[in-house]
Order: structure tokens, then sequence, then C-alpha cells
């Protein structure tokens, strides 16, 4: 570990991303199994669906997404401006406070605590801690920014910068409410307002926390591994400004065909569909930062990891858009097509880049000169990239398919198919999806062995 930089607290931060993502995605694949087998939950409540579906996506999202989004910048900010992280002592209050607000969450989802508001389900004592720490962590990194050495901030703080902030501002918006009991309070929002106010999070969770997060994450980590500078440093300011200046208009695809007013869901689908172009803008510019590099991809698996995670970036945000269109949306709302869209997002996009960025992490942090394993890593690579195939195809085919027989009438204007007819016609595809997410889970656990290799031996195996 080096002296002059504080990376302890990204070291802590880097191996609890693995231990939650390997948390997270085990939740994933049982409540997968259950939708398959709904036995499963052998009738105790915390194990129901409803319960543990929530605790899934606060573990991938927050916990396993959050830790990779924590350690990376921390690391970034503090290589790209030349100095040790402002108040260190702060520093290390946002691992502790964060871990205990995933602890809390992990009781307290489970015991059926919840807002009811999805993404921003903890009760609010747990909010209240979340805020505490998002600030700390807004003193710490724009802190480290102002005692910068270097005369200009690089584009990759800009990311993470933007994600600080707005989620800082989501998280205390949508939380405003009015406890009544410990664990129980109203939003202080109603009806309609309310909706809107959740799915304007919901949405730019999605755009801050599991985007521009990460995209700081592409312009720091990707370079680095590829040893070229960033293909348009130009490109990547007009992505940065147009990203933050389109996501927050979005939010309202979320509520298509709602009681929401018929203007704002146009904006929204219009604002959806004018988001391609800095999406792709972003993508490009990080795949052709390997311009003169590419034949780097046949020996290096952690490239390999970064290169496909932006293809699915680009991939996701070509069907993000699709998807907001008012007469597309109409076929794939409430079907498994958004979970498909969903996990090419969160699997192939962001799973994927933070397994990348925690490989090329983890020897720097422990002092060795590589992974244990790299053939372990291309193992992983192999072996989540099925997964990740197999889970999003599954869910597209058979979103299409329940979009289509729910709609399916007779000429005499009844309905072709019944909803168990639509839930039948499913089941193999939710197998399918059941074994990606198993392979997906197997490539993490490979990967935990692979960073306790690194960390307790002294030589990488192939040596
Ligand atoms: C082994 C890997 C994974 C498996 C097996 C898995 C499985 C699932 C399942 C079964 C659902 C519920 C779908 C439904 O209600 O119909 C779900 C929802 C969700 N998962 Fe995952 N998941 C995995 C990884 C991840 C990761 C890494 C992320 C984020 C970084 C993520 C984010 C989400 C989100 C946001 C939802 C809610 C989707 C919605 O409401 O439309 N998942 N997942
Ligand atoms: C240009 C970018 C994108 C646009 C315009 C977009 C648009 C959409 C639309 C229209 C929906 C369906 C809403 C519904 O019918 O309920 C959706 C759902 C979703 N998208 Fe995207 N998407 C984009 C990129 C992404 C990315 C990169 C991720 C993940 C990293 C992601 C994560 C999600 C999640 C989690 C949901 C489900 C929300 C829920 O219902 O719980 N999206 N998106």
């Amino acid at each position: 570990m080096t002296n002059t930089y504080n990376d302890k607290v990204v070291a802590q931060f880097t191996v609890m991303t693995v231990v939650w993502g390997i948390v997270g995605m085990a939740v994933g694949v049982l409540i997968a199994a259950q939708l398959l087998w709904p036995a499963l939950n052998f009738d105790i409540p915390w194990l129901s669906y409803g319960r543990l579906r929530p605790l899934h996506t606060n573990a991938v999202i927050f916990a396993f997404g959050g830790s990779a989004l924590f350690a990376t910048s921390y690391w970034c900010v503090q290589r790209t401006c030349q100095v040790p992280l402002f108040a260190p002592k702060l520093a290390a209050f946002t691992f502790w406070g964060w871990m205990a607000v995933i602890v809390a969450a992990a009781i307290t989802l489970p015991l059926g605590i919840t807002q009811g508001k999805e993404y921003a389900e903890l009760e609010w004592p747990i909010a209240i801690l979340i805020a505490l720490v998002w600030v700390s962590y807004a003193i710490v990194f724009f802190g480290t920014i102002v005692k910068r050495k270097t005369p200009h901030i690089y584009v990759a703080n800009w990311f993470f910068g933007a994600f600080i902030l707005t989620v800082a501002v989501l998280h205390i918006v949508n939380n405003l409410a009015m406890p009544v009991s410990l664990w129980h309070s109203y939003p202080i929002y109603s009806g309609t307002v309310d909706a809107m106010v959740q799915w304007w999070y919901g949405h730019n969770a999605v755009g801050f926390f599991l985007t521009a997060g990460f995209l700081g994450i592409m312009y720091y980590f990707v370079p680095k591994q590829a040893e070229r500078p960033i293909y348009s440093y130009r490109l990547s300011i007009v992505h940065f400004w147009a990203l933050i200046a389109l996501y927050m208009w979005a939010g309202p695809h979320h509520l298509h065909y709602t009681a929401l007013p018929d203007w704002a869901q146009s904006l929204g689908m219009v604002f959806s569909l004018l988001l391609l172009a800095p999406s792709w803008g972003g993508m490009i510019n990080g795949i052709m930062t390997l311009s003169g590099a590419w034949h780097k991809l046949r020996t290096d698996p952690i490239l390999k990891f970064m290169i496909v995670s932006l293809s699915f970036y680009g991939m996701a945000t070509f069907e993000g858009p699709m998807m907001g269109i008012k007469t597309v949306n109409a076929l794939s709302h409430y079907t498994d097509w958004t979970v498909g869209h969903v996990h090419a997002g969160a699997l192939g996009w962001v799973a994927f880049i933070t397994i990348g960025a925690v490989y090329a992490l983890i020897p720097k942090l422990f002092g060795r000169e590589r992974m244990y394993s790299v053939k372990a890593i291309d193992l992983h690579f192999w072996i989540a990239t099925i997964g990740v195939v197999l889970y999003i195809s599954a869910m597209w085919i058979a979103g299409v398919m329940q979009g289509l027989m729910w709609r399916a009438v007779n000429d005499d204007g009844t309905l072709t198919y019944t909803f168990v007819e639509a839930l039948n016609a499913t089941y193999p595809y939710y197998a399918v999806r059941l074994l990606g997410g198993l392979l997906f889970l197997s490539g993490m656990l490979l990967m935990l062995w692979n960073m306790l290799k690194t960390i307790y031996s002294e030589k990488p195996h192939e040596a």
C-alpha cells in the first residue's frame, strides 16, 4: 500500500464489492428459482418473494454497485488530483456508515419493514443514515478536488461528482416523509405527484447511480488498462453535459398510460429518445480508446470485461429509448422484457465494468504484481458472458411473448389467452434465466477465490 494516498478505505470497499456482489446475486438466484418453484419460500414470511426481491435490488445496486463506486472514486480522485483523500476520518466513516446501512437493510427488508417505494424502500431512520453518509462522501470527494495539485479536473471526476451530488438531491427529496413510529412513515407527497417524484428518483437512480458513476469508472480504468489516452477528450466533455442535461427529464417513461398527464408522458418519451445520442457518444469514446491497442484483448481478460461492458451499455441504451416510445412501451410494460432490459444494463454494463475495475485494483491495493490467476479471470469472463446472454435473451423472448399473448383478442373481442396461459408459457424461460444467473454467480465465486489467493499468496499462480 502506498504511504501518500489513503488506500485503506479503497481496499475495504473493494473487498466488500465482491462480497456484496455474491450476496446480492445469490438472493437474485433464489428469487429467480422462486418464480419457477414458488414453494421455495417454505411458507416462511421472510423468505417470501415480495420481501426478498427488494433485498436483491438493494443488495446489488447499493451494496455491490455502491461499494464499487466508493472504491473506484476514492482511488481515481487521489491519483488524478495527486493528493491524498481530504478528511480521512470522514472517509472511514463513509465505509462503516455504508456497511451499517447495508446490514440494516438486510435485517429490515426480510422483516417486511418498507416504504414500498421501489429502490427507496428503506424506512426513515436508515434513510437519515444514508443522507449522513452521502454528505460525508461529498465532503471527502469534493474536498480532495479542492486540495488538488493538478490544474484541471479529469473528466472521470466530473462523472463521479455529478453522481454524488445528484444522488444526494434525489435521495433527500424522494424520502421526505412523516414518521408515525420508529419503523413506519408516510411520504409527504400523494397520488400522482408521489408517483412522479418516485420515478423522477427511480429513473435518475439509473441515470446517475447505475450510469454516471460507472462512466466515471470507464473514463479512468479503460484508458489505464489499455494504456492509451481517452479517444477524444472533447467528446467526453460534450458527453458529460449532454447526458446530465437530458437524464433528468426522462423519468415519466416509467409512468406511460397512467394517471400522469399525457403531456408529461410525451415529454418523457422525447427525452428518452434524445438520450440515445450522449449514451452512444460515451460508449464510442470508451471503445475507441482501444484504437491501436486492440491486440491487447487477446491476452488481457480485464480489458475484455471492460470492452464487453461497453457493448452491453450500448445495447441497453439503444433498447431503453425504444422502450420509452409509448407504442413500444404498450407492449413491453409489465412484461419480462423490462427485466431483460434491466439486466442487460445491470449485469452486462454495471457488473462487467465493476468486475474489470476490481480485478485491476486488487493487485495494486495489496502490493502484488497481478492477480493470482489470469486464467481464472479469463474463465470468469466466459462464464459471466454466457450467463448474461442466457439471462437477457430468455427475458426478451418471454417478455415479447407475454405482451403479445396479453393483447391477443378473438373476433368477438374476448381475450384469446388467460393470464395463466401466458404464465405457463413463461416457465421454460424462467428456467433458462435461472441457469444464466447460476453461471453468473459461479463466476463471482471464482473471483472471490482469485481475490483471496492474490491477497494471501506471495506468488501468482502461473508464475
Ligand atoms: C446472478 C445475477 C442476478 C440474478 C439471477 C437476478 C435475478 C433477478 C430477478 C429474478 C429479479 C426479479 C424479476 C421480476 O420481478 O420479475 C430481479 C430484479 C432486479 N434486478 Fe436482478 N439479478 C441478478 C443480478 C443483478 C444485478 C448485478 C443488478 C444491478 C446491478 C440487478 C438489478 C435488478 C433490478 C434493478 C431489478 C428490478 C427490475 C424491475 O423492477 O424491473 N440484478 N433480478
Ligand atoms: C438511454 C438510456 C435508457 C433509457 C432511455 C431507458 C429507458 C427505460 C424504459 C422506457 C424503461 C421501462 C419503463 C417501464 O415500462 O416501466 C426502463 C426500465 C428500466 N431501466 Fe432503462 N433505459 C436506459 C438505460 C438503462 C441502463 C443503462 C440501465 C441500467 C444500468 C437501466 C435500468 C433500468 C431499470 C432498473 C428499469 C426498471 C425500473 C423499474 O420498473 O423498476 N436503463 N428503462
